[in-house]
């Protein structure tokens, strides 16, 4: 499975995943599961796009190669799954405002809110015709600096709840692995480019 058909696919598994929590609890507590399980999609899916290049240069595979070149299906998957994180905290603010609020507050839509700019814009520029219209240096500075401020916004929101258990370590360690990894590979590509490796 690969390109546009992956994230098709994706795309519904994500869609019928947050329709079965919602069928199941049509209630705030269905809104609650469909915020928690989209989150944890984004990150997996995140954390393919975000690791795919630098994978694909420390560890080449038939895996690894897969997600490379499926990095922009998986990176607009994460996307996806990320709009139904958003639904449903729009739908909870308008079903239970009062609990709303004491699962977040400003500061954090602030931060937070700025990610999804960066999701909107990278997402946006992630199609020929538009990739190739913002030109290639800016679309790089525009992922790089988005990739990295999503994955600090999973960083604070996964650290956050370490206190709530073992699940959220496993979901921090897999925030930090990627990050490492891309830290790995971009040092590998100075130094190849400055003669010292
Ligand atoms: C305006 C933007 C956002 C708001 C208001 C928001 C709000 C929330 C809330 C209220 C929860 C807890 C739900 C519950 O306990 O029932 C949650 C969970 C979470 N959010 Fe978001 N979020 C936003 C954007 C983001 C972004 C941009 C990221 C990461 C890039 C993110 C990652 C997470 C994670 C990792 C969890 C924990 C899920 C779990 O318990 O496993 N959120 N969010």
């Amino acid at each position: 499975m690969n390109g546009w058909r992956l994230t098709g696919l994706l795309s519904l598994v994500l869609l019928a995943m947050a329709l079965v929590f919602l069928a199941r609890h049509p209630d705030v507590e269905g809104l609650r599961l469909v915020i928690r399980a989209t989150a944890r999609t984004s990150l997996v899916l995140f954390a393919l796009a975000f690791s795919a290049a630098a994978l694909a240069q420390l560890a080449a595979s038939d895996i690894t190669r897969w997600q490379r070149r499926n990095r922009r299906y998986l990176g607009v998957s994460f996307a996806v799954s990320h709009a139904i994180h958003l639904a449903a905290l729009v739908a909870l603010t308008q079903t239970d405002p009062v609990l709303f609020w004491t699962l977040t507050n400003p500061a954090n839509i602030v931060l937070a809110g700025t990610a999804y700019l960066f999701i909107a814009a990278m997402t946006a520029t992630s199609f020929d015709r538009t990739a190739a219209w913002l030109g290639p240096r800016r679309w790089r500075l525009l992922h790089l600096v988005g990739g990295w401020y999503i994955w600090v916004s999973f960083a604070a929101a996964v650290g956050k709840r370490l206190p709530e258990g073992p699940l959220y370590w496993a979901m921090m360690v897999l925030v930090i692995a990627v990050g490492i990894v891309r830290l790995i590979a971009m040092s590998r590509r100075s130094k190849v480019a400055l003669g010292t490796s």
